[in-house]
């Protein structure tokens, strides 16, 4: 085993490849495409005089970004990367420790990806979770063995008789989940046991060098004391200060922004979205009026939405805002869709055209800042997603003029979306706006069923605002993922007084969710669902009947389309 402190040496067993161009992502051929130069890396977005960066090296576990999450809320900067990363990469982010993420493969199998020798050559700490911790143990010389029972679930974690740092604060039994099929049949030399479960013997190990591994997952809320674990490893074994706060984000944000943009000027397409919203606010506390926003009515939002987002920007903050009403446009350009991709493509051109006309108006323009999130970095990153990034591209129909020549100003390139949420409410954006639940790009063209003609657009906006209004008054809004009506296109009998109506079907849905790749249905009160059901029919005209989705993601979707 290496000592602390002495000169890193490369041992031929712990190589793994480290080639691979993992900066060739679709979203930079997006960004290439636009002719715009390469985005500002993510850690130049990062804050903190000292900069201090955990990496968590990705080996593809469902669970990798909760990691990352776990340590940015413990005000530490992190970053997950691919296993094949170039060790130039990581010198330059200034790394405190690795994390080492679990993953679907297995260490005995033939290709099973294993951690770069720079790993354990920096003599940096590190972590190795599940998947992770075989790595270390088969990388250092000990011995993984298929496991006689898979441990899938809840178990109850005892620490053993060597004191940790590690579990500063952590009872001494404590639930822990559990998903692994191997387990740890022999440490590698230098390792102790620290705490064992039922049915491992070696839940968690460590040596002298600040190595560990832990059999189960503490990013995850099913083990409580996950949280104080990956606080005690940054903090007390890689000696992290927690310097990673929103305002010295928002600080380092617009001396940068200043800086790359000079005397340039700079477009944003504004929807009134939390991403967009708070991208604006920011780069205009940097510039000012080097900053446009064109806001674009495709007459597709909620009720209210455009008087709201159009006071606030342009009354309450002062931003210049090109305005333009193009929901008549949009409703030609729909005539007679039915099919829910083509009704997404036309509205997603539709949209390109009016914001390149507007954009020629005013003159030379340098930038195009767009509200790019960390999630969606990670996911054009990582190999094998391109079918994932194209998704989003394709989501994101207030997205890419693709015939402009401009470079990507993006901001928020390294936040989560509560990161992000965080940096809009100290940015003084109102909580209305900052906790706004997410809304698709094509608006409620999305949430019709069939062609979208003005009269089901406005039963849809009423039906919309009572459920919203509901949700509001029964103080669920912020905790639910979304909710929302949709207008089917089914119509059915129904008897109101002593006559017999034929009216639409109105589904309400309301789904709990992290990160909208997967949620489950809320289970919404009864009472509050009668609420939402007998004010809709009763003032909402045209609608008759009113159904809740209980299905969840998978298989369903969020949205109906
Ligand atoms: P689905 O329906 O795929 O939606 O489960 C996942 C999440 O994405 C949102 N969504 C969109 N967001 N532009 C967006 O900005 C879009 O075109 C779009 N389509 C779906 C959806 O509301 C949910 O939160």
């Amino acid at each position: 085993m290496v000592k602390k402190g002495s000169k890193p040496t490369l041992n031929e067993s712990h190589r793994v490849a480290t080639s691979g161009d993992i900066e060739v992502s679709t979203y930079l051929e997006i960004a290439k495409e636009m002719g715009g130069e390469q985005p500002v890396a993510a850690r130049e977005a990062r804050a903190g005089a000292e900069p201090e960066t955990i990496i968590i090296i990705d080996f593809g576990s469902q669970y990798s970004m909760l990691i990352a999450r776990r340590v940015r809320e413990c005000q530490v900067y992190c970053e997950l990367l691919p296993y094949d990363t170039p060790w130039e990469r990581i010198a330059s982010l200034n790394p405190k420790g690795f994390i080492l993420s679990g993953g679907p493969a297995s260490v005995y199998e033939p290709d099973a990806p294993l951690a770069p020798a720079y790993i354990y050559e920096s003599h940096l700490p590190v972590l190795g979770i599940c998947y992770g911790m075989q790595v270390i143990t088969k990388q250092l010389g000990g011995r993984v063995a298929p496991g006689a029972k898979h441990e899938y679930g809840h178990a109850i974690l005892h620490l053993g008789e060597v004191d940790s740092p590690l579990f500063a604060d952590v009872a001494a039994s404590s639930p822990v989940w559990m998903s692994h099929a191997d387990k740890i049949e022999e440490m590698p030399p230098g390792f102790a046991a620290l705490a064992y479960t039922e049915n491992s013997p070696v839940a968690v190990m460590g040596n002298e060098d600040g190595i560990f591994g832990l059999q189960f997952h503490p990013e995850v809320a099913h083990t409580p004391h996950g949280k104080t674990i990956l606080r005690n490893f940054v903090y007390q074994i890689c000696g992290c200060k927690g310097n990673w706060t929103m305002s010295s984000f928002i600080n380092d944000s617009i001396t940068r922004i200043r800086k790359q943009v000079n005397k340039g000027k700079v477009i944003a397409a504004l929807s009134g979205g939390v991403d967009s919203s708070v991208v604006a606010t920011l780069i205009h506390r940097a510039i000012g009026d080097q900053l446009t926003c064109i806001f674009v009515n495709h007459g597709l939002l909620r009720r209210e939405e455009v008087e709201r987002t159009f006071n606030t920007f342009r009354l309450n903050l002062g931003m210049n805002i090109i305005y333009v009403d193009a929901s008549e446009r949009f409703l030609n350009r729909l005539k007679g869709i039915r099919d829910p991709e083509k009704k997404r493509k036309a509205i997603g051109e539709e949209f390109i055209r009016v914001f390149e006309e507007e954009a020629k108006k005013i003159g030379k323009v340098d930038f195009l800042a767009q509200g790019t999130l960390y999630p969606d970095v990670i996911e054009s990153a990582s190999s094998g997603s391109k079918a994932s990034a194209k998704i989003k591209t394709h989501h994101n129909v207030g997205g890419l003029p693709a015939k402009m020549r401009l470079t990507l100003l993006e901001p928020l390139r390294s936040l989560f979306k509560d990161e992000v949420r965080q940096v809009g409410l100290e940015l003084g954006l109102p909580e209305e706006m900052v906790w706004r639940q997410p809304f698709p790009g094509p608006g409620l063209a999305i949430r019709i069923i069939g062609e979208v003609t003005g009269e089901k657009l406005e039963i849809l906006r009423n039906a919309d605002w009572i459920v919203m209004n509901e949700i509001k008054k029964a103080k669920l809004y912020r905790q639910l993922w979304q909710s929302f009506a949709i207008l089917t296109d089914v119509k059915s009998v129904g008897v109101m007084g002593d006559y017999r109506t034929y009216g639409y079907l109105v589904a309400v849905r309301a789904v709990n969710s992290d990160d909208a790749m997967t949620a489950d249905w809320a289970r919404l009160p009864y009472d509050l669902l009668n609420r939402i059901s007998n004010r809709i029919v009763n003032e909402v005209p045209g609608v008759n009947r009113v159904v809740y989705d209980i299905t969840s993601k998978p298989p369903s979707t969020i949205e109906w389309e």
